[in-house]
């Protein structure tokens, strides 16, 4: 059974299909690209499975557990995390009250404790801020822990956010466009970075990206969209060399 299972997805606006009958599968510990046009329905589908939306039709399956209809913060607790296209990141907080956020979330029993001024509170407060600071340092964030958000560069938000989502210890994790605004320089650090987390989290990973070097470089296995449907899907080679893939982005770009 794959881990994550999407059936006939559809998602309608008024008279638009943003996402149209979509069905994919997620392995355990795969890194696949989700890539397609404008407008193609890439973020809608992310938006359907991390319980944004409400699919009009289909189902999602996490482990053999549906999760049609659930609330975000369920879903995020069954194990999808994600980030977001426009970064959304507590702006007037520090960097490291970024990632605790994350990390309480995790640890609801934690907020009872905390309140009652429970000894454990004390402990795990160092626990949460140890750790929060060990992710940090994966992502080289660890010196700019009590940087506002707002004050560092646009590149190493964008990473912030991938380590707040992280903090929620994610079975799957989306990212949608984290390369997005970033120079070639930090382009080419995520790109390590995204191979390594995989590795060292053994993630499962869905990345949205335009930067085809970086899709065609980190994943194993690529779904194309357009107009909401999927056109294509198989090896970034296979992508590639695909006729209606070439054509549904020269269609784009004409
Ligand atoms: N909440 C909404 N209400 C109405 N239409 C929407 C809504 N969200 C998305 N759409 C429309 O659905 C279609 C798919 O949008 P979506 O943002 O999913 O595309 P995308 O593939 O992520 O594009 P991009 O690469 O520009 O981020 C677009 O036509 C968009 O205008
Ligand atoms: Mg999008």
């Amino acid at each position: 059974m794959a881990l994550l299972d999407v059936k006939n997805l559809t998602k309608h606006f008024g008279g638009l299909t943003a996402v149209g009958d979509v069905t994919l599968e997620l392995e355990r510990g795969e890194l696949v690209g989700l890539i397609g046009p404008n407008g193609a329905g890439k973020t809608t589908l992310f938006n359907l499975l991390t319980g944004v939306y409400e699919p009009s039709e289909g189902t999602v399956t996490l482990d053999g557990k549906l999760l049609n209809g659930k609330a975000p913060y369920k879903i995020a607790a069954a194990g999808l995390g994600r980030t977001f296209q426009n970064i959304r990141l507590f702006k007037n907080m520090t960097v490291l009250e970024n990632v605790l956020v994350g990390l309480g979330n995790h640890h609801s029993s934690h907020i009872l404790a905390s309140f009652l001024r429970l000894p454990q509170f004390y402990q795990s407060e160092a626990s949460l801020k140890e750790k929060a600071l060990e992710l940090l340092a994966i992502f080289d964030l660890d010196k700019e822990a009590d940087t506002l958000a707002k004050n560092l560069p646009y590149g190493r938000q964008r990473r912030l956010e991938i380590v707040r989502a992280l903090a929620t210890e994610p079975k799957i994790l989306f990212l949608d466009e984290p390369a997005a605004g970033m120079n070639p320089q930090e382009t080419a650090e995520l790109t390590a970075l995204i191979r390594q987390l995989k590795e060292q989290f053994d993630l499962t990973i869905m990345l949205i990206e335009h930067d085809m070097s970086l899709v065609m470089k980190v994943t194993e296995r690529i779904y194309v969209l357009e107009y909401g449907r999927l056109i294509a899907h198989g090896t970034p080679d296979e992508i590639k060399a695909n006729k209606r893939v070439i054509e549904a982005y020269l269609g784009g770009e004409a």
